[in-house]
Order: structure tokens, then C-alpha cells, then sequence
């Protein structure tokens, strides 16, 4: 049995159980809180047709009224003994604050009901009120939880229709980042595939005049079958970088000489047919120093950026990488983006020194400001359809980040380009 069988069987004025219960289901709740019988049945009476009524003596009654059904408005008369009816306000109201609240207090009590609607009641009307009055207040009251329940389910649709917005385009950029990470593995071993061509060339020259192979040439093919296998090795460890990327288990930072990878890119870029028609040269650090990224990870941003450097002009031109410390932290304030230049990642740089940066430095064409603003993005080629796919310097970008390292790029049309990676250094981790 509810609350309202337990006041109708005190109070047989109250409302039925199995009828209120039914009314209930369409109709909406009215609860009426006075402590004096009389107020209490005319407002029964007045509104018994209307909505579905919930009558209560006092304080403890209303509250325990509220917490049973679902109340759309109450009636509350102010001036009640044992809790008051700014109690019972609050309460209602922390129950639910969306029920709309009309106050009924006697004239002299004008200053208490004024503090009512400071509490979020609506409306207060004194006692005794005209039936017209308190008709439409209740009737505004009821509109008004109406209004402020569609307003909810509003509400509630659009935050579910956002969340499904954010869960599409999370599953478009999962989509996207996964056709792109296989577009970027292609295109990283597409790199040391053209390399060991390279030497397997070189090989077959040296082998296609001659029936023996010995002394000199027998060491220089050993030599070139070793870059082969180095090539080849490397290629299986970006194929397994990228699918760890997939599998969302990469971002593991380790660390690599700087000196080593910029004698392994010499090594490397020997072979490769952009360098026999320009000028390379690499000037390895004064100092023996250990960047904080991945070694394949650095060889694949200086390849990209080195053989973007010998591609950009069909003229023979030249090509100087050198490695320098930085034994301060980097104004990154004073790099500015504009149509010469551009930095990338001042969020996430891990600006602490000591840092290393690697400069790939051409005197080739520049690039215009146009083409500056879309260099970074993936698919992004100004080269003939077939030579480029546009995703190097987008690799770049992502393993730079991931290292927490930036990118300053300068350029001047005309003149050439130089990219500067900063990267964090062990003994910068140490410190930290
Ligand atoms: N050193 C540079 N000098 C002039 N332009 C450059 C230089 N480096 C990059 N660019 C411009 O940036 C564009 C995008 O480079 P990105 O490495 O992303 O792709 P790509 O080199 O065109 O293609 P891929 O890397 O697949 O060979 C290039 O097409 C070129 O226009
Ligand atoms: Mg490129």
C-alpha cells in the first residue's frame, strides 16, 4: 500500500488509491500542502478534475508525497507548524528541481514569500484566493514544467545526438588513420626499396663482365649485399613499427646516436640516384650526443626530408645536414609563421635542454607561400602524378610530435629551404 492509501484511510477526503493511480498515468501531479482542512479541500475540489491530486497535512507528508510520484507542481501553504514551508520548499526542490512551486501565504507573511520565490518557488498568492487566480497560476506552473520537461528531452536528444556525432567522426578517423598508415608503411619502405635497387645495380655492373669475382670487387659486392640486408632489415622494421602504430602500442621512445643515423643516411643515400647529380654533404656533431626518438623513426624524417631536398629542383644544386646541441631552451616565440616559415608542434615540444637539431638545408627553388600552406598535409604533392604521394612530410610531422620534438622550416623562393628538427635529448630526460 502507498502513501496516498495511507492518507486517504486517515483522511477519507483524500483521493481513492485505484483511481488516483489511473488518473495518474495522464494526468499531471498536483501536490497540495496546508495544514488547514479547509484551503486543502477547496483547492481538492477545484482541481480533482484536472489533474491528478496528492494532499498532504504537512511538511514530512509533502516530502514523502514527492519522493512516491512524479510531482509536477505543488501548492504550498508557507505558515505550517512543526517544518515550515520553506523547508519543505527546499526539500521538494532538491528532490526535484524542475517542480514548479506556488506559495500560499497569509498578507502579513508577504516578506516570507518573497523569500520563497528567492528559493526557486514561481508564484505566490495570499490567502484567502480567488478561484480564477489560483486556476491560472496552477495552469502557468503546470505550462511551465511542461515547457522545462520538453525542454530536458530536448536536451537529453541533443547530447545523445552529439555523442553520436563524436562516435561517426571517431570512427571515420579511425577509418581514415588506418588507410593512411598503410599509404605512409608503402611509402616509407618505397624508400630503402629504391636504395636497394640501387645497390643491387651497382652489384650486377660489377658482376655482368666478369666470370670470377675477386679481390677489390668480391669486397665491394660483399659490401653492397650488406647494405642490402641492412635496407631490407629496415624495411621490416618500419612494416612493424607502423602495424605496432596500428595496434596502438607504439609511442615507446627510445633513443639513438645522432651521429650514427647521420652516418647511416650517408650510407644510405650513396646509391641513390638524386645524389650522383647533386652535392651532399653531412657534417656529423662535434659531440657524441643521444636524441630522444626512435632510430628508425629519425632515419625515416632525415630520408624524407634529405631526398625532398635533392628533388626540388631538376638543377643541380646542394644538399648540407649538420647536427648542432643547444644548450639553452628555444625561443620558440621568436619563429614566426608566416608566408617564409612555419613551426610545427609548439604545443607538444618538450623544450628542455640540452637539445639537438639536425638542419637539411638546399639551395633549390623555395617553396611559395601558396604551396607552404598545405606542405604538411597528407596527400599534399606538387610533383608529377606518379612521383609523389605526398605523404612524406606528414610522417615526418607525426614521428617528429611523437618524439616531442618541433619543426622550424624557413624559405625563401629562389633562394632554398631549410627544415630544423629539434629534438629532446637523454641527458634533457635524465634531468627531468
Ligand atoms: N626542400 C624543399 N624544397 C621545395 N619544396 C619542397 C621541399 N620539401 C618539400 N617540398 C614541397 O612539399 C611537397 C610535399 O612534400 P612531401 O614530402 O609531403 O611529399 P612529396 O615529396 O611530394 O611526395 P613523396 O614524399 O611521396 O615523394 C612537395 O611536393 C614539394 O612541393
Ligand atoms: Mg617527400
Amino acid at each position: 500500500m502507498n502513501i496516498t492509501a495511507l492518507s486517504a484511510q486517515r483522511n477519507p477526503l483524500k483521493p481513492i488509491v485505484g483511481k488516483v493511480d489511473e488518473s495518474a498515468k495522464t494526468k499531471r501531479t498536483l501536490l497540495i500542502v496546508d495544514d488547514e482542512e479547509g484551503p486543502r479541500q477547496a483547492l481538492l475540489m477545484l482541481f480533482k478534475n484536472v489533474y491528478h491530486v496528492l494532499l498532504a497535512e504537512n511538511g514530512p507528508e509533502a516530502i514523502e508525497l514527492a519522493r512516491l510520484h512524479s510531482v509536477d507542481a505543488a501548492v504550498l501553504d508557507l505558515r505550517m507548524p512543526g517544518m515550515s514551508g520553506i523547508e519543505v520548499l527546499n526539500h521538494l526542490k532538491k528532490l526535484d528541481p524542475g517542480i514548479e512551486v506556488i506559495i500560499l501565504t497569509a498578507y502579513e507573511a508577504l516578506e516570507t514569500a518573497r523569500q520563497a520565490l528567492r528559493l526557486g518557488a514561481c508564484d505566490y498568492l495570499t490567502k484567502p484566493f480567488e478561484i480564477s487566480t489560483m486556476r491560472e497560476a496552477v495552469a502557468t506552473a503546470m505550462e511551465r514544467r511542461s515547457l522545462s520537461n520538453e525542454i530536458k528531452g530536448y536536451n537529453r536528444k541533443l547530447v545523445q545526438l552529439q555523442e553520436d556525432i563524436h562516435n561517426q567522426k571517431l570512427h571515420e578517423e579511425i577509418t581514415r588513420g588506418q588507410g593512411e598508415i598503410y599509404a605512409s608503411i608503402i611509402h616509407d619502405i618505397n624508400g630503402p626499396l629504391t636504395i636497394i635497387s640501387g645497390f643491387a645495380e651497382l652489384i650486377s655492373q660489377s658482376i655482368r663482365n666478369s666470370s670470377r669475382i675477386e679481390g677489390d670487387s668480391l669486397q665491394s659486392v660483399k659490401v653492397r649485399i650488406s647494405e642490402i640486408l641492412l635496407q631490407v632489415n629496415n624495411c621490416i622494421q618500419i612494416s612493424r613499427r607502423y602495424l605496432s602504430f596500428l595496434r596502438g602500442s607504439a609511442g615507446q621512445t627510445t633513443r639513438v646516436s645522432v651521429n650514427q643515423v647521420l652516418s647511416d643516411l650517408r650510407e644510405l643515400l650513396k646509391a641513390h640516384s638524386d645524389v650522383q647529380k647533386n652535392s651532399l654533404i653531412i657534417v656529423p656533431m662535434q659531440d657524441e650526443v643521444t636524441a630522444q626518438i626512435n632510430g628508425t623513426d629519425l632515419i625515416q624524417v632525415l630520408l624524407n626530408l634529405t631526398i625532398n631536398a635533392l628533388q626540388s629542383s631538376t638543377q643541380p644544386h646542394q644538399v648540407e645536414i649538420r647536427g648542432r646541441t643547444i644548450l639553452e631552451q628555444l625561443s620558440l616565440s621568436s619563429f614566426v609563421d608566416d608566408s617564409e616559415g612555419r613551426v610545427i608542434n609548439r604545443e607538444g615540444f618538450r623544450n628542455q635542454p640540452p637539445l639537438v637539431a639536425i638542419s637539411i638545408e638546399d639551395n633549390g627553388p623555395g617553396i611559395s607561400s601558396e604551396t607552404l600552406e598545405h606542405i604538411f598535409e597528407p596527400y599534399f604533392t606538387t610533383k608529377p602524378a606518379g612521383q609523389g604521394t605526398g605523404l612524406g612530410l606528414s610522417i615526418v610531422r607525426r614521428l617528429v610530435e611523437q618524439a616531442k620534438g618541433a619543426i622550424h622550416l624557413q624559405t625563401r623562393v629562389g633562394r632554398g629551404t631549410s627544415f630544423t628538427i629539434y629534438l629532446p635529448t637523454r641527458e634533457a630526460n635524465l634531468n627531468s
